[in-house]
């Protein structure tokens, strides 16, 4: 027989007590304010949209588990406000991030030119290795759009960051940006983790050759 499980307790509760995963990622999403982060993240964990706007106070998350790479992932998402008056108590967030979305919105010149200042921000604040993915959303307003596809994705390479246009509204491109996230953190990972394995080994070979011949036929074992 199943248990019944208390009504009290939601599903969100419930993910983020969920201890059943082989990875957990933090991850931010930034950008200037009312390009559609919250809406984003509302899409992607509860699929879910609303027109209203209601701006972001200060900081919140989202806890979503999935399958990728054959590996359960734990996603902790947090979501800042992008009120500049929110700044100091968001990039308190960005240590520790292991990747970034940064959104801006595609009918928005003046949140796609403070792209390259969320950049900074991010170099500034965050881990080295943190991946970022640059999203251009609302892609369903493409009568109003003001920023050309061409110029993101030459800001997005010159940045060194993934690239795409996405909608929350009409979920395009929603599930596949956070999914080309987590695996671009797992690609980093791995490398770290290989990249320590052969630096111990070539550390193994340096004290090796360090270390004096003590027999005749040269051999240091
Ligand atoms: P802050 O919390 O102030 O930083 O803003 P935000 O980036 O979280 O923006 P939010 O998600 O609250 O969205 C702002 C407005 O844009 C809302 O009215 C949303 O309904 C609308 N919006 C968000 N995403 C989309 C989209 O993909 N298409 C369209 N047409 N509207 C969107
Ligand atoms: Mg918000």
């Amino acid at each position: 027989m199943a248990l019944a499980r208390d009504p009290g307790v939601g599903q969100e509760q419930r993910d983020a007590a969920d201890q059943n995963f082989d990875y957990m990622f933090k991850v931010l999403i930034i950008g200037n304010s009312s390009v559609g982060k919250t809406s984003f993240l509302f899409r992607y964990a509860d699929d879910s949209f609303t027109s209203a706007f209601v701006s972001t106070v200060g900081i919140d998350f989202k806890v979503k588990t999935i399958y990728r790479n054959d590996k359960r992932v734990k996603l902790q998402i947090w979501d800042t406000a992008g009120q500049e008056r929110y700044r100091t108590i968001t990039t308190a967030y960005y240590r520790g991030a292991m990747g970034f979305l940064l959104m801006y919105d595609i009918t928005s010149q003046e949140s796609f030119c403070a792209v390259q200042d969320w950049a900074t921000q991010i170099k500034t604040y965050s881990w080295d290795s943190a991946q970022v993915v640059l999203v251009g959303n609302k892609l369903d307003l493409e009568d109003d759009r003001q920023v050309p596809k061409e110029d993101a994705q030459r800001v997005a390479t010159e940045l060194g960051f993934q690239f795409f246009e996405a909608s929350a509204k009409d979920n395009i491109n929603v599930k596949q940006v956070f999914d080309k996230l987590v695996d671009l953190i797992c690609e980093k990972m791995n490398e770290s983790v290989n990249g320590e394995t052969s630096q111990s080994v070539n550390q193994k070979a340096d004290t090796l050759k360090d270390k004096p011949v003590t027999s005749q036929g040269g051999c240091a074992c």
